[in-house]
């Protein structure tokens, strides 16, 4: 089966440079990326694109309006297509059954009702949304219950493994692409339609295929062990402050082990992101619901370091202080939960803005790419009163500004350009001592003892 025309349900991070990756590598095949959302299909359709995200901006330029179609138009484009993206979100269930820890399936449930509803022919459904293990089967029996008899259907698990602020090198030389699909005639032409889609531009030995079940239970135990690192490193982060250890010497000796291997072990406040705790949460739920509660438990504890990690940051803070922030001008450099992407979903910046507010702080604060709407909005589903907003948070465009009259000064989030800053020019503008609390090891710790800070930096005795 040849696939000539391919839509996508969801324009957000994932499926809005997925999709125009996919146009730009494979001009034969049209690609339609729907979303209801009019403001964010507006946006792709425009110069300043909804997603950050360094060389988006050229890939997206180079298939619009030739191959690659934004629209609000959902019947119209699943209609076409020969090949259905569901790329819609997943967030952790926030009510009812399961609530703070299963995945909130009704807009992927939502999704397939409407592709049964519409569909004629035969399509490729994939999912790439996150999802638990044996999603496809509901999705399956959604589509046979709601369709007509003209159409029929091969669902296939294409989950993406992108990274945000990389995301067009992970797409443009992925280590894998994986497809789980069915082990029959049909589930194997499917998976063979979609894998000759990649394999216009990703070599055929990193085309991995499994059964549907492995390609979605993969996702989710990818993105566990991978956050299983950090806070395994964060544990020990604190281990190297109590005793005098340097927590990237320690990563560097270990990750010279070809074992170990020396990636994400950098240690951190917090990992954040829109998945990392989302899909521990899942596979934590997964695990209690099939009856494996030491399972559950032992991936539970990533959460957990992670939640400590972040709170002892804040008590380090308030304690190094003289145990009060009452009143006291904390600049924040970085809101982003990790460099090169304007994306603040779950990041640690939240959770410590948040409890310095709640200790009566005064909060400056300076990212690059944040909206000062993001930012607010943020602080109030974390809790923040508004009014505390309205008085006590300042969000400035200029990190100088940020630090001026500061009684001290935290990065958040390990942005490049911090690397450069003036630091004498920082010293002479906070309050002193001048209490400096590296979160993301970006500054360097000996010059700004030499300048006269009173530096701290996550996991450095
Ligand atoms: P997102 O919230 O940025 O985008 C999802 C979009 O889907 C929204 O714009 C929403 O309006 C739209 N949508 C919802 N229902 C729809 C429907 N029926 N038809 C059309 N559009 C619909 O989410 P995201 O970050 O792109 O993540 C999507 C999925 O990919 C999630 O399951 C996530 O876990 C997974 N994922 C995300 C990343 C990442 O880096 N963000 C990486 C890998 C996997
Ligand atoms: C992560 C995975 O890396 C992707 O493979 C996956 O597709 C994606 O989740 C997803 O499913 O959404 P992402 O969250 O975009 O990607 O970014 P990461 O680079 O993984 O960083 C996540 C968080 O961990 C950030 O807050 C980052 O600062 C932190 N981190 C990362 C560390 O604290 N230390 C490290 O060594 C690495």
């Amino acid at each position: 089966m040849k696939i000539n025309s391919i839509c996508c349900l969801g324009a957000g991070y994932v499926g809005g440079p997925t999709m125009a990756m996919i146009a730009a590598k494979c001009p034969d095949i049209q690609v339609t990326v729907a979303d209801m959302n009019e403001g964010r299909i507006a946006a792709w359709n425009s110069d300043t694109l909804p997603v950050y995200e360094p060389g988006l901006d050229d890939v997206v330029a180079s298939a619009i309006g030739k191959n690659l179609h934004f629209t609000t138009d959902i019947r119209g484009a699943i209609a076409k297509a020969d090949l259905i993206f569901v790329s819609v979100g997943t967030p952790t269930k926030s009510y009812g059954i399961g609530a703070g820890r299963a995945a909130d399936l009704r807009y992927i449930e939502s999704a397939a009702r409407l592709i049964a509803e519409i569909s004629e022919g035969h399509k490729i459904i994939v999912e790439k949304s996150t999802i638990p293990v044996k999603t496809a089967s509901a999705i399956k029996t959604i589509l046979a219950a709601n369709s007509t008899e003209h159409a029929t259907f091969e669902v296939l698990s294409n989950p993406e493994f992108l990274a945000e602020g990389t995301a067009i090198e992970d797409l443009e030389t992925p280590d894998r692409i994986l497809i789980g699909g069915e082990i029959t005639p049909t589930g194997n032409a499917a998976v063979e339609a979609l894998a000759s889609v990649y394999a216009n531009w990703v070599p055929r030995e990193k085309i991995i295929t499994t059964n549907l079940w492995s390609s979605e239970l993969s996702k989710l135990v990818a993105n566990a062990f991978l956050a299983q690192r950090i806070s395994s490193i964060n544990s020990i982060s604190a281990l190297c402050e109590a005793t005098g250890a340097d927590v990237d010497e320690v990563a560097r000796a270990i990750g010279h082990d070809s074992r170990i291997g020396p990636k994400f072990l950098k240690s951190s406040v917090g990992f954040g992101g829109s998945c990392f705790q989302k899909d521990v949460l899942n596979l934590v739920y997964l695990c209690d619901s099939f009856g494996l509660p030491h399972v559950a438990e032992y991936w539970r504890q990533v959460i957990h370091l992670n939640d400590w990690q972040r709170s002892r940051f804040v008590e380090k803070i308030v304690r190094t202080l003289f145990n009060t922030v009452n009143g006291k001008r904390i600049a924040i450099l970085g809101f982003a939960f990790k460099k090169d992407t304007n994306d603040t979903r779950e990041s640690p910046a939240i959770y410590v803005c948040r409890d310095l507010l709640g200790e009566q702080a005064k909060i400056a604060l300076y990212d690059p790419q944040v909206s000062p709407e993001q930012i607010k909005q943020d602080l109030l589903e974390a809790g923040v009163p508004q009014h505390i907003i309205d008085t006590n948070l300042e969000i400035h465009t200029d990190p100088y500004s940020t630090v001026e009259g500061a009684h001290a000064l935290a990065t958040l989030t390990e942005w490049d350009e911090f690397k450069s800053l003036d630091l004498e020019r920082i010293y002479n503008l906070m309050l002193k001592p001048a209490f400096v609390f590296d979160g993301r090891a970006v500054l360097p710790m000996d010059k700004l003892k030499a300048i006269g800070f009173d530096p701290f930096t996550i996991g450095k005795g």
